[in-house]
């Protein structure tokens, strides 16, 4: 087939109306909508070598380079046929340029897949995602990753390397970042959220990319926090904690999954047949592409499992990993292997079609190039919408961490301000880890927004005596703490997660003055910070929040915005107080704050963390009234039950609540935690304005992984509790479940309907 007749358009309807002439009916095999059969056809006129070529992802260039550094050498593999796919590359005119070297110089003329981490945004960034899921309203995190598409789809990108969904309940591990936090139910949510932002409702739009949800499956539960370290837990713990956004992501359609770097009880994922195979491609069902992450399988040699390229590349396609991402194992290794056995040729031909139906589902073979329009390029690009949204989005991911006194919202005539810390002047922060196209010069920061918004103004970047003299001189202090961007992300855990001693030392001599002092907490982890809730008057959560990250900031302080974020994880007293997660097991001494008694727990400090997940407070009051049930008692078997709490703001501003949902199962057949999140509303409310929030759930929220390894829901009692976070319950109710079943997926990674009706 002449490569050119891929360029053949194949309009559905006047292939209705009229015969088709001979040259479009040879039209590559896989045309729009091409049905498996085509790409059967495709697939067996492929060579073994070109057969691989789709399994091999290499990296375009470095950074802002790109694709422009393709060498000679490099195209002739595309030429050739001997990559299916590039990323780390850009641009709606290059990637033309490359796709057309794919599409009219190769044999078989079947497209490139252009990828990127575009992660929280692509030219317009938003809050790093741990900040994203502070929004605890998943319809945040869907648009922001729905104007990501937006953008980079028009800069000729088919598939991001996103969402992260792991599960993090250790803020040593530098990654903590780039997920929704601590919890599989809040996890989940923004998942499925992101997935549906970035892939919309029909992949092969112009301006949908592929979602690579990653990495899974238990990545987050890496050992000590350290990244890449084994995951060495429990079947329950892997099912009910660290699987289900993934499971999620599934439901919600994911194209796409990465493989995890680490190993998994001793088995590295990559090449984790009982994990991959068994549990995500036949268990699950999932028939989509699985990639590997950055030469995770040249890597299964270091991890002791293979000792050679050629059998980690053998582990990692019999374990059902279709893309070898940059470390041309495959490439090198896999032809051979697969025309020696005819079951890895079978294993190879399937991996084929998995990439080559992305390509149809994307609508590559209709039109290879619908990605590269420059003017659309041009014109989608930072958008003014966009923009707007990420200071929207911005806003509501501030956590308003502590308010002694009632020192913030400031007034407008709140007199001279002392802006204290290097991190409020520190504009490329703010962009956080994977900020792909995200500009420097796009960045409104904290110190240029305030002294935009207010006159009196005077910043000091750090120095104690300087802080102090600025201090004094004040009449408010709003003092820039935490951690940097290069703090969090990759490769980026640290031991010791308290602030810095210098920032200790600035802290301290700036309360000293007296004067009222207001943090601004950033970072892109839960911080052990005892000293910023110990000495400042107020505390805001502020993250790395884009582009728009000081606007928001000033906005909050002002009042003109009242925060309603609220913690996705756990902030911890101490650095070595971690793991912590509030769903926790009872253990046989559940713990209490009774030094003297032996409990779960340290003994030289409080249990309780510093800020509980779900923690966050308002500039106005919230009133919840009783918790009731629709029914007191539902079948384990299709049962379902309508919880309903009425909440008032009962302050004198309008202000967002987040309405969560917790659950206990107080005796089962195994210890179950001693609260689970079960369901959330973030609502409007005007001051005086009522509104009963309510959720619907099913008995199969309700189960619990058995020791019989299945998900089952038992009989018995089950406690409800709605409150504003994890420690502040405010109402309680009893539901019975009767009978027993089994459910087909975990409880945490099914989507609870919610509501909030007008009034009582
Ligand atoms: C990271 C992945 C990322 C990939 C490509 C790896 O080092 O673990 O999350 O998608 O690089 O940039």
């Amino acid at each position: 087939m002449p490569p050119r007749l891929w360029k053949v358009a194949l309009p559905l309807l006047a292939a209705a109306l009229a015969p088709l002439p001979l040259a479009a009916q040879q039209t590559p095999a896989a045309a729009p909508g091409a049905a498996e059969a085509d790409l059967d056809a495709l697939l067996a006129r492929m060579t073994t070598a070109e057969k691989v070529g789709q399994l091999v992802q290499r990296m375009g260039g470095r950074q802002r380079a790109l694709n422009s550094r393709l060498t000679p050498e490099e195209l002739d593999l595309v030429r050739r046929g001997e990559v299916g796919s590039y990323l780390h590359v850009a641009g709606a005119e290059p990637l033309r340029a490359l796709q057309r070297v794919a599409v009219e110089d190769s044999r078989l003329g079947i497209p490139l897949l252009f990828a990127m981490d575009v992660v929280h945004g692509y030219r317009t960034i938003f809050p790093v995602p741990l900040a994203l899921a502070a929004t605890w309203d998943p319809a945040d995190a869907q648009s922001a990753a729905r104007i990501a598409a937006v953008e980079a789809s028009a800069a000729g990108l088919h598939w991001t390397f996103a969402p992260m969904v792991d599960v993090a309940r250790d803020p040593r591990w530098g990654r903590v970042v780039e997920g929704s936090g601590e919890d599989p139910f809040l996890g989940s949510a923004f998942a499925a959220a992101q997935v549906r932002g970035f892939q919309g409702a029909d992949l092969s739009a112009p301006d949908t990319i592929m979602a690579g949800t990653k990495h899974f499956g238990a990545y987050g539960a890496a050992e000590g926090g350290r990244d890449y370290a084994v995951a060495d837990i429990s079947e329950r713990t892997l099912r009910e904690t660290y699987l289900p956004p993934f499971e999620a992501a599934a439901e919600a359609g994911t194209a796409s999954y990465m493989t995890a770097f680490n190993a998994l009880g001793g088995v590295p994922t990559t090449g984790n047949v009982e994990l991959l195979r068994s549990l995500l491609r036949h268990e699950w069902g999932y028939d989509g592409l699985l990639l590997s992450d950055w030469r995770a399988i040249e890597e299964l040699q270091a991890h002791g499992v293979a000792g050679s390229r050629a059998e980690a590349a053998k582990l990692a396609l019999e374990a059902g990993v279709d893309i070898d991402m940059v470390g041309d194992v495959y490439a090198q290794e896999l032809a051979a292997l697969a025309e020696a056995d005819p079951a890895l040729m079978q294993l190879l031909d399937e991996a084929v079609l998995r990439v080559l139906r992305v390509k149809r589902d994307l609508g590559l073979f209709a039109d290879p190039f619908q990605y590269h329009d420059a003017a659309r390029e041009a014109a989608v690009m930072l958008a003014p919408g966009h923009r707007a949204e990420a200071r929207r989005i911005a806003e509501r991911a501030i956590v308003l961490l502590r308010n002694e006194g009632g020192v913030l919202p400031l007034a407008k005539t709140a007199g001279r301000i002392a802006l204290i810390g290097a991190l409020a002047d520190d504009a490329f922060s703010q962009l956080g880890s994977w900020r792909a196209r995200g500009q420097i010069e796009d960045v409104v920061d904290l110190r240029a927004a305030l002294e935009a918004a207010h006159p009196g103004v005077t910043y000091v970047a750090e120095g104690v005596e300087a802080a102090v003299a600025a201090a004094r001189a004040a009449d408010v202090v709003v003092l820039a703490l935490g951690e940097d961007f290069d703090r969090t992300g990759e490769a980026r855990s640290f031991a010791e997660i308290g602030l810095p001693q210098a920032q200790q030392d600035l802290l301290a001599a700036v309360a000293a003055t007296g004067k009222p002092v207001i943090a601004v907490l950033m970072g892109g982890r839960p911080l052990a910070v005892p000293e910023v809730a110990g000495q400042a008057d107020a505390v805001l959560g502020a993250w790395l929040l884009g582009i728009e990250a000081g606007p928001a900031v000033v906005r909050t302080l002002f009042g003109e915005a009242n925060p309603a974020g609220r913690l996705p994880a756990t902030f911890p007293r101490a650095s070595a107080a971690v793991p912590y997660a509030y769903d926790q097991l009872p253990s046989g001494r559940p713990a209490s704050e009774d030094l003297a008694a032996d409990t779960v727990r340290w003994r030289d400090q409080p249990i309780a963390p510093l800020w509980a997940f779900g923690h966050g407070l308002s500039y106005t009051t919230f009133d919840y009234g009783p918790l009731t049930l629709d029914r007191a008692t539902i079948s384990a078997i299709g049962g379902t039950v309508t919880v309903s709490v009425p909440v008032t703001n009962t302050g004198p501003r309008a202000g967002d609540e987040v309405v969560q949902l917790y659950m206990r199962d107080p005796v089962a057949s195994v210890s179950r935690p001693v609260l689970q999140l079960r369901g959330f509303r973030r609502v409007a409310l005007e001051p005086g304005e009522t509104r009963t929030v309510r959720f619907t759930l099913s008995a199969e929220h309700f189960a619990l992984w058995a020791q019989a390894g299945a998900w089952i829901v038992e009989p018995g009692t089950i406690e409800l509790m709605a409150g504003s976070a994890s420690d502040a319950i405010h109402a309680r109710a009893t539901l019975t479940i009767e009978g027993e079943n089994v459910a087909d997926r975990s409880p945490a990674s099914i989507p609870v309907e919610s509501g909030a009706d007008v009034g009582h």
